[in-house]
């Protein structure tokens, strides 16, 4: 048994999130969790609101709301949605937390000590009509590397390419779109992570980043290729974690705040004590964060735009303390999800958001169609045609046709138990050899944490239960062979129980109601172990069953029509 510290990148605070948020970080993270806990580990999933900065000011000023009820309330709005998407978080934190402000502050003192901060002068942008700095998003303008002209100070969208509000070309502010700007001094905080270059890089290849995914990588060699530049950490901001007064007197009194992307990250710790602080006699963050010894196992999920963050500034920052800080061992990173070849944007609304797509639908189809076309190799585009036939073939007729359609003949033939029937014969064994190979290909990707392959090889599982129905038709059998019927039934149910255990990860409202379709004592999730997937027998004759209610709905011709209206299809593609 490990013990899996799993993180997922934080959602910003600024709206409802699309689903191709959902699944590069949180869904993802969720299923690997899940599988993991089944399988008997020791897991603990932290994620959390992402709070600070400009998209949070930028995003209360057009709520009309003071910035920290703006928060409280979006964090609960977000938390609510993942809640319906069944995400398994031990805990969803805020980053604008008091443990955040604690433990961030304790790292720049102790960035501060170790020579790894130092206060500079430095020319802002000043925006005159609206009589402040402008940082980060505050001021938009046309990216200097790709042309794009509605690129914020901080990050690219287009190329993701991290930039300095003075790069932009064109620039305006992004609260009165005033171009009356000036260039003023100021004084900031800066990480010198040119200093702390050569230890990045020391870390990155002793610690095992060639087992991650190229993407994670590639990406993180290419920046230390281009060399890690000393960056600004602090901002002119009313919302963020404070700079230390007794540390940074003169910032302090000027109200400067951390940047966000210092704080954010550190929220991962910040989250976990968090929870440990609802239960602190039987809740140790520090076991998983400080001085962690080796069964512990960091994984994280992000989507590519974060890997830079992730695999080089915040290790550099956690370097940069002298302090045993728990680093990542594992990143999984994805590519983006578009909506019919065009961005997914939520400043546009554009695509399918999370809350929508409840309302619509329940979230095993989602989670179940992202999951299995997640945009691990490459971007995918999600399509209303894509989703309705991954729904369709898949999950209502592969698997949710073959429950409903096994229990309930059994039940109209055999009564309200699992009937007796015959023993096991070579159809049987042959069924279940091709199980337990089946199994261990999809615990072989679950393992590896690639998604497509894992929900692949889960496709293949269901699949085999029909092959084998249809070949021993027990609806035919009945007429000549009552205990040939009765043995076929039995080995179909066993699978339905199977079933139930291993699509837990993808779809574990459904998964549930399939187990719960057995009055079986005793019975959790807990994974199938190689022996009862080759013998099937985890569901004895005699066990009481139920029929539950038709597992998926189809998606109907008509109802695609609707979702195109509703959502804008092929049209509106940038
Ligand atoms: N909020 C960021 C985003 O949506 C991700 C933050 S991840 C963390 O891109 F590292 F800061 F936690
Ligand atoms: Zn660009």
């Amino acid at each position: 048994m490990a013990r899996h510290l799993i993180t997922s990148a934080l959602p910003y605070i600024n709206g409802i999130k699309h689903l191709g948020n959902m699944v590069g970080s949180m869904l993802p993270a969720d299923v690997y969790a899940r599988y993991l806990r089944q399988r008997g580990h020791d897991v603990l999933y932290i994620c959390a609101t992402d709070e600070h900065g400009t998209p949070a000011e930028l995003a209360a000023k057009e709520a009309g709301l003071p910035v920290d009820a703006f928060c409280a309330q979006q964090h609960d709005a977000q938390k609510a949605i993942y809640d319906g998407f069944e995400l398994s978080f031990d805990y969803f934190g805020r980053s604008s937390s008091a443990e955040n402000r604690d433990i961030t502050q304790h790292f720049a003192r102790r960035l501060k000590e170790n020579g790894f901060i130092e206060e500079r002068a430095i020319r802002q942008v000043y925006s005159l009509d609206d009589e402040r700095f402008l940082p980060d998003r505050y001021i938009v303008g046309t990216c200097p590397h790709c042309g794009y002209d509605k690129a914020r100070g901080d990050q690219c969208e287009n190329c993701t390419r991290v930039l300095d509000p003075t790069d932009l070309i064109d620039a305006r502010s992004a609260i009165s779109g005033s171009s009356r700007l000036e260039v003023r001094e100021t004084k900031h905080l800066f990480l010198l992570q040119s200093k702390l270059q050569p230890e990045v890089e020391g870390w990155l290849d002793t610690n095992g980043s060639k087992e991650w995914p190229t993407l994670a990588s590639s990406i993180a060699h290419k920046w230390l290729t281009e060399g890690l530049q000393d960056r600004a950490i602090t901002r002119d901001l009313e919302w963020g974690v404070p700079v230390p007064a007794d540390v940074w007197p003169e910032l302090a009194a000027e109200g400067k705040v951390f940047y966000v992307w210092f704080d954010a990250p550190i929220e991962y710790i910040g989250a976990t004590k968090e929870w440990a602080d609802v239960d602190p006699e039987n809740r140790d963050w520090k076991s998983w964060w400080y001085e962690a010894d080796d069964t512990v196992r960091y994984t994280e999920f992000m989507a590519k735009d974060n890997v830079p963050f992730h695999t080089v500034m915040f290790p550099a920052t956690q370097l940069g303390t002298r302090e045993p800080w728990k680093k990542v061992d594992y990143v999984k990173a994805f590519n983006w999800l578009n909506y019919y070849g065009g961005k997914f944007s939520t400043s546009q609304r554009r695509g399918v958001f999370t809350d929508a797509a409840l309302d619509l639908l329940p979230a095993d189809y989602w989670r179940y169609f992202l999951m299995a076309n997640a945009p691990e190799s490459d971007d995918t585009s999600f399509t209303w045609e894509l989703f309705a036939s991954s729904v369709n073939k898949d999950l209502a007729d592969t698997l949710g046709n073959f429950v409903n359609r096994v229990l309930s003949f059994s039940r109209k033939r055999f009564g309200d138990t699992v009937p007796t029937g015959r023993e096991a014969g070579e159809a049987e064994a042959k069924l279940g050899e091709q199980i337990a190979e089946l199994l261990a290909e999809y615990e072989e990707h679950m393992d590896a944490l690639q998604f497509r392959k894992a929900a692949q090889a889960l496709r293949a599982l269901w699949s085999a239960g029909n092959s084998y129905l249809e070949e021993k038709a027990p609806w035919l059998e009945i007429k000549t062979d009552q205990d040939g019927a009765a043995l076929t039934l039995r080995t179909a149910m066993n699978l339905i129980h199977l079933y139930s255990v291993i699509s837990e990860p993808f779809i574990p409202a459904s998964a549930r109601a399939m187990r719960e379709a057995f009055s079986l004592e005793g019975d959790n999730a807990q994974w199938v172990t190689a022996d009862h997937a080759r013998a099937l027998d985890a569901v004895p004759a005699g066990t009481p069953f139920t029929v539950p209610p038709v597992l998926f709905a189809k998606i109907t011709e008509e109802d695609l029509e609707s979702y195109r209206e509703r959502f804008g299809g092929t049209e509106q593609a940038a």
